[in-house]
């Protein structure tokens, strides 16, 4: 009896002084859900993890892009790109067991392929279509509504992104990169197709009555060998990364390799500056939309080949980055691999063509 009331005295005592405020208890509620909610995560992402060790995410390349082959032998993926659990074909007869199966569009285009549109697709397997080429230039596309699954482009908005280069951010500020200190030429341009009607024609035609503008490649008959090539543009302050087409985002090559590989300062025409923006920092080049004249763009430019201190600062960004280009399609298809679980899983491109018009 009087055990039992001092056990209730007490019950009484613990539940007054003791009782957790309702905010201490939410806390916790909010605590153990997040550590079961991250512990779901961790699992699931273990799981990912161990699906890919025991089963190979398989690519079909049904043709290879431009009629140039390459070697597929070995665990490429991994040895090349340490990418594990990617399988990269370019054997038609594993049709039914690709996960994806890649279409490039230029050899569609020009009928040197066809679609297998009779193909039995097992219900998992998604179509890739493929192009790195600015939106003009794809042809006819109505031809393809309701084929496709996936697109895989330089566009930002592609399933599969995937861009002529991009800048690394270095772990610490280096300090090993120097501008080339053997430049001698205002500005250089590589140009295979020169065609009047191109607006990069006449912003060339109008800066070489100002400045000394050395051209190179196909239209100049001076094709440089690939070894020359960065040495070569190396000795120039500027060089010209005017793209073909202006389609937004088509950012190629010609800014990642020919300009920023070479070390010297591009002087870009084609997607507005904040297309540039997004992908390399705002010093980092010359966009010709940025003066009110050609004219005026010259003048700036000669201005800066006569203050090294000027001109250097558009080099201050290499500190904290590096350049990395891609060239290689295996690179590019291995490392769909690691993306792979967040592709869309159910999709269909009613109107690739429109999905294209950007
Ligand atoms: C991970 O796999 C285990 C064992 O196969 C399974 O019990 C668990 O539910 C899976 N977890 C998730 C988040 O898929
Ligand atoms: C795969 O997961 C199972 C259980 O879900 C586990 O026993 C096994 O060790 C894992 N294998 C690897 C290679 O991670
Ligand atoms: C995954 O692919 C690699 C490389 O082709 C191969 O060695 C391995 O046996 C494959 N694993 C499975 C489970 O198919
Ligand atoms: C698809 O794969 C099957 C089975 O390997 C093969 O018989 C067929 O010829 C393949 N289809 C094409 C268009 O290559
Ligand atoms: C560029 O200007 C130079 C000197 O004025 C001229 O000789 C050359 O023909 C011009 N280049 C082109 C491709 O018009
Ligand atoms: C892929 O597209 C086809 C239409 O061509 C559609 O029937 C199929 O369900 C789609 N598959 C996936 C996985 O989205």
């Amino acid at each position: 009896m009087l055990k039992g009331s001092s056990m209730r005295w007490r019950w009484r005592w613990i539940k007054k002084h003791l009782q957790p405020p309702k905010t201490l208890i939410i806390l916790f509620l909010t605590i153990s859900f997040i550590c079961s909610w991250s512990l779901m995560v961790d699992e699931q992402h273990l799981n990912g993890s161990n699906e890919s060790i025991t089963n190979n995410i398989t690519i079909l390349l049904w043709h290879w892009p431009y009629g140039t082959r390459y070697s597929l032998t070995g665990n490429v993926c991994l040895r090349d790109y340490g990418i594990s659990g990617c399988v990269l074909v370019d054997d038609r007869t594993l049709n039914e067991s690709a996960d994806l199966v890649v279409f490039h569009n230029f050899e569609l285009k020009l009928h040197r392929e066809h679609l297998p549109v009779d193909l039995h697709r097992p219900a998992k397997q998604r179509w890739v279509w493929l192009s790195l080429e600015a939106s003009e230039n794809n042809g006819d596309l109505s031809q393809y509504n309701n084929l496709f699954n996936l697109t895989m482009s330089y566009h930002p908005h592609a399933d599969i992104t995937v861009p002529y280069g991009k800048l690394l951010q270095r772990k610490k500020p280096g300090l090993d990169f120097v501008i080339p200190q053997n430049k001698i030429y205002e500005a250089c341009w590589v140009v295979s197709n020169y065609q009047k009607r191109h607006k990069r024609s006449a912003v060339f035609q109008e800066l070489n009555k100002t400045l000394d503008v050395q051209l190179y490649g196909f239209f100049a008959k001076k094709i440089l060998p690939k070894e020359a090539l960065l040495p070569t543009i190396s000795r120039c302050y500027f060089y010209l990364a005017f793209e073909n087409t202006n389609s937004p985002h088509y950012i190629t090559e010609k800014l990642w390799r020919n300009a920023f590989q070479a070390g010297t300062v591009p002087v870009v025409l084609g997607p507005p500056r904040r297309d540039y923006e997004d992908v390399a920092p705002s010093k980092s080049f010359i966009h010709v939309d940025d003066f009110k004249s050609i004219k005026a763009l010259a003048e700036y430019l000669r201005g800066l080949t006569k203050d090294p201190k000027k001109y250097s600062a558009y080099f201050t960004w290499r500190q904290d980055y590096t350049v990395k280009l891609y060239t290689d399609w295996r690179e590019r298809l291995c490392n769909i691999c690691p993306i792979f679980g967040q592709l869309p899983t159910q999709k269909v491109y009613e109107d690739l063509r429109a999905w294209t018009k950007w």
